[in-house]
């Protein structure tokens, strides 16, 4: 099983219905091939964790990355993992309010922001560290 994540940015801000309406096709495709995660929202930028079937996982993350709605897809972490985090929801869903959110800045902040409604403790630790990571290169 693999484990994906990914942030990105909203060519315009979606309003409720148009995230509703993700959401809704999120769900019913994701529970349709074994794929389970979360998306949050947070102003314009987007975190999302994709976990399920190799196959799968990459199969919808490929859609999702060409969909012109949002830019600047970038994978965080890809693992291979033994258990679902997010087992229970084919696709939950977590808001960061807009304000809380950094204008501009490193991807290192906007991670930060973006993983905070994340419940597990691990998961943030291993999300905070990889986008560490990442601004430093
Ligand atoms: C931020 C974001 C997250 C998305 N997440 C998913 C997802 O988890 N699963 C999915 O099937 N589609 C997701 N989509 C929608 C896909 O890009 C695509 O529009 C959809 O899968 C097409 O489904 P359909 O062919 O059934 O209409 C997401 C889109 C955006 C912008």
């Amino acid at each position: 099983m693999q484990r994906i994540l990914y942030i990105s940015t909203a060519r315009e801000k979606l309003d409720a219905i148009e995230l509703d309406s993700i959401l809704k096709v999120s769900r019913r495709n994701n529970a349709a091939v074994g794929v389970t995660g979360l998306l949050v929202v947070g102003g314009r930028r987007f975190l999302q964790v994709l976990e399920g079937p190799d196959d799968q996982v990459a199969a919808v993350f490929d859609r999702i990355s060409r969909d012109d709605r949002h830019f600047a897809v970038v994978k965080l972490s890809k693992k291979t993992v033994e258990t679902r985090l997010f087992g229970e929801w084919a696709m939950g869903y977590r808001t960061v309010a807009s304000a809380a959110m950094p204008d501009e800045g490193n991807l290192s902040a906007i991670v930060e922001r973006l993983i905070a409604p994340i419940d597990d403790i691990v998961l943030r630790a291993e999300f905070t560290a990889f986008a560490a990571l990442h601004a430093a290169a």
